[in-house]
């Protein structure tokens, strides 16, 4: 099956901005996107329950294509790591519901689109980090961090252990969640040259009239979505 596992150098790196861009550039060109954020923590109180924000990116990004509660299953409200927040509700996850929740649903042509919480080394459950749920999915990773100063050290670091867990590095996508403050700072070009895969930068896009940042950001996503969908060689 094709997809991708999203994962980051942190939070707040910009996971949901790209994923949702890939999400919704891939839904266009007629492809089945099964976004699964499978245990979202931090989500707010609304009217109708608790409301999962990264996951509402995903459904507007298929055009709301997918169920919400398919994207996601689990809902915590503290903004904690959800192995944390999940206890803090006297509630336990474990590494095969997350499992499940992903895979539920997915047929064999679709693309799922996985991302985790945090860092590749954040837990996820009790019995779990992202790096074990991402292990046991066996989809490529795309590892997103914020372009600014030290971003090449957590990139490295994320991409050595994305292999030695034996997975397969899709590339690094370089997110401006900020506008570069440097012009003389080049972290694209200093991270291809020690690492063997693509490498991307994202610029920073105003989200000042309402539009969400990965609507905005779509459009320079073409070529990791076109690589990402591309069919198998040979
Ligand atoms: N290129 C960009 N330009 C402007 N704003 C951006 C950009 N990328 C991300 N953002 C904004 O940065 C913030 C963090 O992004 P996002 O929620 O995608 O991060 P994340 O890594 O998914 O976070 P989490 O770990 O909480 O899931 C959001 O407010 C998002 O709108
Ligand atoms: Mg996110």
């Amino acid at each position: 099956m094709q997809g991708v596992f999203i994962t980051g150098s942190d939070t707040g790196v910009g996971k949901t901005a790209i994923g949702a861009a890939l999400a919704w550039q891939l839904s266009r060109q007629g492809r089945t996107v099964r976004p699964r954020k499978p245990v979202e923590s931090g989500c707010a109180e609304g009217t109708g329950g608790l409301r999962p924000h990264d996951a509402e990116a995903y459904h507007a990004a298929v055009g709301g294509a997918e169920p919400l509660a398919r994207i996601c299953r689990y809902l915590l409200r503290a903004p904690l790591s959800p192995e944390r927040a999940a206890a803090l509700e006297g509630r336990t996850i474990r590494l095969d519901d997350l499992i499940t929740a992903c895979r539920e649903g997915v047929r064999a042509e679709d693309f799922l689109l996985v991302e985790g919480a945090g860092g590749f080394y954040s837990p996820l459950a009790e019995d779990a980090l992202n790096a074990d749920l991402a292990a046991a999915i066996g989809l490529p990773i795309l590892v997103v961090t914020a372009d600014r100063l030290g971003a090449i050290h957590q990139a490295l670091a994320t991409a050595e252990a994305v292999t030695r867990r034996g997975l397969v590095l899709a590339g690094v996508v370089l997110n401006e969640t900020r506008p570069c403050a440097d012009p003389q700072m080049d972290n694209a070009a200093d991270l291809a040259r020690r690492l063997g895969c693509d490498v991307s930068v994202v610029r920073h896009c105003n989200t000042a009239g309402g539009v969400p940042a990965w609507r905005a950001i779509a459009p320079s996503l073409t070529a990791i979505a076109a690589s990402l969908a591309a069919p198998a060689a040979g």
